[in-house]
């Protein structure tokens, strides 16, 4: 009889068998899936998988500690932990275009993953969090397919692994009750979707590290008072974004030409559209009130009511 404890169980004797005492490298980013496969990998194999985890400087606050310390420090795993902060920063410098800014961001993270793994010695095999719908969305008729780290770019050439893709069989609300059963933590399991190139296309335009650090912030500030309210149980996707222009404000009795933050937070089932939620106005002030307070170089707050289409969930 199928259960998830048996699934589990299976796989990880499927996955001893599929390795044997080869080492297994895998991108671990922290979303869901990469989490789940490594929770599934460090059960069956140990230390014979080594996750690489990039830090591009676009994540939110807190989430690569997080990593950190659940695989690392929790988990016991072999983690490789990458500051990429300075590069990615360099590389977008000045980029303004949001398919540019994409681009960059997948194909540096994409060069750096490979300079890691050239490091690394005798490695055979390469997991991925592929789940069921990558495969049909996709259009690929076996499961050995590429999911494209951060759904960008690809593998980089040469790279030559066969594929450990233990989650392939399952929807997202499966792989999600498979971490817990593999004993990772909640947050980490029923975390919202978040794009591979992270606050990056939050903040808008150009990225300067003063607008990146009032979105991390914001972001922050607002996903700590929808935990508060139970709504990040609710609603599926919540975050906030910086514009590149700035409007007159007053603060301390003094003039401020400062960036508002925008709040989102949208419902949908396949993210194709989507409906916005429609918050309690206390919610909306509380969040208001403090990012004003809280937040640097920052004096406005704008709450946006449009579905998807005509907007996309993310501005850029
Ligand atoms: P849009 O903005 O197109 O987003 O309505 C739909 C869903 O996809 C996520 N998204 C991305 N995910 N790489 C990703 O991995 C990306 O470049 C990217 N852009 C958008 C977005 O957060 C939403 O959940």
């Amino acid at each position: 009889n199928w259960n998830m404890k048996n699934f589990v169980a299976d796989q990880i004797e499927l996955i001893k068998q599929q390795v044997g005492d080869k080492k297994v490298l895998l991108a671990l980013s922290g979303g869901v899936d990469s989490s789940v496969v490594a929770a599934m990998l460090i059960k069956a194999i140990g230390k014979q998988l080594v996750c690489v985890h990039v830090n591009h400087g676009l994540m939110r606050k807190g989430e690569s500690e997080d990593v950190v310390e659940v695989f690392r420090n929790q988990l016991d795993a072999n983690l490789i932990y990458v500051d990429a902060t300075d590069r990615f920063l360099d590389k977008l410098e000045g980029v303004s275009d949001p398919e540019q800014k994409r681009k960059i961001i997948g194909n540096e993270f994409v060069y750096l993953f490979d300079e890691e793994a050239n490091k690394l010695e005798g490695i055979d095999f390469l997991a991925q969090g592929t789940i069921y719908p990558d495969i049909v969305e996709s259009g690929t008729k076996t499961a050995k397919m590429v999911k494209s780290h951060h759904n960008v770019g690809g593998l980089p050439e040469g790279m030559k692994f066969e594929l450990v893709e233990p989650l392939y069989q399952l929807f997202k609300d499966e792989v999600r009750a498979c971490g817990i059963e593999l004993g990772l933590p909640p947050h980490m399991v029923y975390r919202q979707p978040f794009p591979g190139p992270g606050l990056g296309v939050r903040c808008l335009g150009a990225i300067t590290k003063e607008r990146l650090e009032a979105v991390r912030e914001s972001d922050a500030i607002l996903r700590e008072e929808f935990e508060k309210a139970g709504l990040d149980k609710k609603v599926w996707q919540y975050f906030t974004v910086v514009p590149d222009f700035k409007s007159v404000g007053v603060k301390n009795n003094e003039r401020c030409f400062e960036y508002p933050v925008i709040l989102r937070a949208v419902n949908t089932i396949d993210a194709m559209t989507a409906t916005i939620e429609l918050l309690d106005w206390e919610v909306l002030l509380k969040v208001t009130d403090r990012i004003v307070k809280e937040v640097a170089n920052v004096n406005r707050v704008l709450y946006d009511l449009t579905p998807k289409p005509t907007g996309t969930i993310e501005w850029e």
